[in-house]
């Protein structure tokens, strides 16, 4: 019987006071939870348990804060690729992604998103179209015009994935744009948690009546991400500050 100790992505450090909630966490969550602060307990597997995989025990470690290895944080401060390698990425990767959007919050629990995922021929055809109507606006207005639009459209043409994403919600409001927002969010953060490079493609909406039309349909274009394996790092930049950003308003 082989023991392995979870894996890094299912780490969670919760606050556990007594040892009753100690055993709950770590049944709850597969993760670890946190002893006294100092330490953290992680449920070991034993790998080949009669009925599958079952947890064989506890171990205790020093902790280590949780932003460090809370795998969400580490994504969070992860950044858009706009570099590709070629090599396909396996459908249940994609299916993974969506799936992280699927728990996103939303208005009224409407689950506004939709995504059409587009690879191979199709991402070709696709990404001639959205080429095709980027240069058609050119000759018209002037490539300063296009803004950032020609060059995203490259990039998506570089990532072996397309994901086009839709706002189905029908009341007309703002809110619904903001549930579709946070499920493209959840899907940046599952992408690099399972070591993709993703890329939010705003630019779709310079051909918005036309990319609607090439799919038929009536709901609302929200963007689109290119998902692949990266070619490159992201680059980092200055970050407004906590304070940069932040009111408070607080009364003793
Ligand atoms: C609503 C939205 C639309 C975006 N559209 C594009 C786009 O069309 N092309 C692009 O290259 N990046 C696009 N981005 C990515 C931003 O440029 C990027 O998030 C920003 O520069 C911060 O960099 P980082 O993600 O690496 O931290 C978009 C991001 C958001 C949130």
């Amino acid at each position: 019987m082989s023991i392995s100790s979870t894996s890094r992505s299912a780490a969670h450090i919760l606050p556990v006071r007594f040892p009753s909630d100690l055993l709950r966490a770590c049944q709850g969550t597969a993760g670890s939870a946190c002893l006294d602060g100092l330490h953290v307990v992680l449920p070991v597997l034993f790998e080949a348990y009669p009925q599958g995989c079952g947890y064989g025990g506890l171990v205790v470690c020093p902790a280590v804060p949780s932003y460090l290895v809370n795998p969400v944080f580490e994504s969070v401060s992860d950044r858009s690729v706009r570099k590709y390698r070629g090599d396909p990425v396996p459908l249940e990767l994609v299916r993974e992604v969506i799936d992280a959007a699927t728990y996103a919050p939303s208005a009224r629990r409407g689950e506004q998103w939709r995504f059409t995922v587009l690879s191979g021929e199709e991402k070709t055809r696709f990404i001639g179209f959205f080429r095709g109507e980027l240069n058609k606006i050119a000759a018209e207005r002037g490539y300063q015009a296009l803004g950032s639009a020609l060059n995203s459209c490259e990039i998506m043409d570089q990532a072996p994935i397309s994901i086009v994403v839709w706002n189905a919600g029908e009341r007309g409001w703002l809110t619904e744009e903001h549930s579709v927002a946070a499920a493209m969010q959840n899907m940046l953060l599952r992408a690099t948690d399972l070591g993709l490079g993703s890329l939010w493609i705003g630019d779709v909406y310079s051909v918005y009546e036309g990319i609607r039309a090439y799919f038929k349909k009536h709901w609302k274009l929200s963007g689109a991400i290119a998902l692949g394996y990266p070619a490159e790092a992201g680059r980092d930049f200055r970050r407004k500050t906590v304070d940069e950003v932040t009111e408070w308003m607080m009364k003793n």
